[in-house]
């Protein structure tokens, strides 16, 4: 384990995914392709300059008229070798898009400024974030206040954490050890600042650390007091008068909505019908939900929709929300 020292000159950060190892191949197959392009031509450039210049004995009559060969080439070897690198740049980008299903989530509330990071069994971190070597782990963020962005540089991924919606990041680390975690979006006087660290751990020294910080409660948990603390089941229980849509196998599954629209039942769905109930109203329901907006805070959201994707989906397999 060799911390990421900050303070020692170091030209270039450590690759610590395959993905980072794929982002830095494509970097410098890159760079040396342009280094290829641009080195002959800044060369040759000051060369015929001086040469042929006005007034020099250099003879121009010799020079080649068209060869069409020549051209072709220089036109079509440059394509092909970019298309080369936007195919690679492309299927790398799409395979960070899609987390694999049986991925660890890591709920994560950015501020101004510090990093909040909650894992399913309910342990809290400010600042720093655990995570098992060898593990897909997807992080769900959103921000409380203004546009922050999570960069992990060791794994060269980097996402615009937003208010009001929630967005993904996953990755895979493979190497144990200490590296940044850094804002990349300015957010404000104390901007600079808001860093931490990523540590990387073996699956059995994570556990540890997880087990010797066991909270009361699961993620899940926590959200279920809050949903009878803010009176959600006064209508979405079981027993409850008014008839409200049922909650027990709604993550993942489309909702009709009554303007006729679908929406699949995520983290911004359910966040949206907390704050916003208006916004989508289910089909068959009347738009009777108040909002919520002002009364809860993100760390708090983030236990109730832990909660209700606890509940389940119809369709696919629940994805985990806890580990033992
Ligand atoms: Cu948060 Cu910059």
């Amino acid at each position: 384990m060799t911390p990421d020292d900050t303070t020692s000159f170091r030209w270039w950060t450590d690759a610590v995914s395959s993905h980072a190892e794929r982002v830095d191949a494509l970097t410098f197959g890159f760079l040396g392709l342009l280094a290829l392009l641009v080195i002959p031509v800044a060369i040759l450039l000051p060369y015929f300059v001086v040469h042929y210049r006005e007034g020099s004995p250099a003879s121009r009559k010799r020079a080649p008229s068209n060869n069409r060969r020549l051209e072709w080439g220089w036109s079509i070897i440059p394509f092909l070798l970019s298309l080369y690198f936007f195919w690679h740049a492309a299927v790398l980008f799409l395979d960070q898009q899609r987390p694999p299903e049986d991925a660890m989530e890591i709920a994560v509330v950015g501020k101004q400024w510090m990093w909040k990071f909650q894992h399913p069994g309910g342990q809290g971190e400010i600042d720093s974030l655990h995570v098992p070597a060898g593990v897909p782990v997807r992080l769900r963020m959103i921000s409380q206040d203004v546009i922050h962005s999570l960069f992990l540089p060791a794994l060269r991924i980097k996402q615009d954490v937003l208010p009001d919606r929630y967005t993904d990041l996953w990755f895979q680390a493979e190497k144990t050890g200490r590296y940044h975690i850094l804002c990349a979006e300015f957010c404000g006087t104390a901007h600079s600042r808001m860093r931490g660290e990523l540590v990387v751990m073996e699956p059995e020294a994570y556990q540890a650390w997880l087990d010797a910080r066991e909270p009361d409660d699961t993620l899940a948990a926590r959200g279920e007091k809050l949903f009878r603390a803010y009176g959600c089941s006064g209508c979405h229980g079981e027993n409850s008068v008014v008839r409200a849509p049922s909650l027990a196998g709604l993550w993942g599954s489309p909702v009709p909505l009554a303007d006729g629209g679908t929406v699949t039942a995520d983290a911004t769905y359910v966040r949206d019908s907390i704050l916003f109930p208006q916004r989508h109203v289910a089909a068959g329901y009347r738009p009777i939900m108040p909002s919520f907006r002002g009364q809860i805070g993100e760390d708090d959201l983030v236990e109730l929709v832990a909660y209700i994707q606890s509940l389940g989906s119809r369709d696919r397999r629940a994805a985990p929300v806890r580990q033992d």
